[in-house]
């Protein structure tokens, strides 16, 4: 592991965006070939955001491991809001076609948009705050605190993409199982409070 972890920090961190564009364009390739782009392009850029924020939550239980990913975390987190605003900007333009008179009722109507948007508006204040002026401003203890947001943020995201489908596949049940697996490992380690604003 010391000599992956060695290997590793010779790796720029703005490799993290690079790679993190490769799914995109996959995405953009399969609503190429699909019967409806629309929903090709919201399926698959909601489904990268939730992966990507559950890979970034594994950054500290990966340390626990002893390798050490904690350089890309902030690239990473914000690789994974990208495709989180790419998927709600799919939505408003070419689902919705910003027919803002549908979009409203929409926004507070559908639970499933709800509890998308609630995990949204979560993730915003950690996007806007993953720079260093942030952490020296807020002080680095209720900066932490701030961006433990992320887990219930990821729990909300994981709940809508539940949501969405009428029936459980074994995709969205998989995602849901290594998420539970990541909070109760975190618990396990450093107590409840680990998971809250506290
Ligand atoms: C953290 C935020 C979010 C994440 C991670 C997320 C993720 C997902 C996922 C994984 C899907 C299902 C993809 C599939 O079935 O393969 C989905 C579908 C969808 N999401 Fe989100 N979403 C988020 C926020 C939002 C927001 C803010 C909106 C709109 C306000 C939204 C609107 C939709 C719509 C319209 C669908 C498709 C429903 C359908 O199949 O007709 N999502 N989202």
């Amino acid at each position: 592991m010391d000599r992956l972890n060695q290997v590793l920090r010779r790796v720029p961190v703005w490799w993290v965006y690079v790679v993190g564009l490769l799914p995109a364009g996959l995405v953009a390739w399969q609503a190429a070939g699909a019967i409806d782009p629309v929903k090709a392009v919201e399926w698959g850029t909601g489904l990268w955001a939730v992966r990507l924020l559950i890979a970034t939550l594994f950054v500290t239980p990966l340390r626990w491991a002893g390798l050490n990913l904690l350089r890309f975390r902030r690239q990473l987190g914000l690789v994974a809001f990208a495709y989180v605003v790419l998927h709600f900007a799919s939505w408003l333009t070419i689902d919705m076609g910003l027919r803002w008179s549908q979009i409203l009722p929409d926004l507070v109507k559908r639970w499933y948009i709800v509890v998308g948007m609630a995990a949204f508006l979560m993730l915003l204040p950690l996007a806007l705050t993953s720079n260093n002026a942030s952490i020296r401003r807020l002080g680095a203890q209720r900066w932490n605190r701030l961006h433990r947001l992320a887990y219930p943020a990821t729990v909300l995201a994981v709940v809508h993409f539940m949501m969405v489908g009428k029936v459980y596949t074994a995709e969205v049940l998989t995602y849901a199982a290594i998420l539970a697996a990541l909070l109760v490992a975190r618990v396990w380690r450093n107590g409840p409070r680990s998971l809250v604003w506290a």
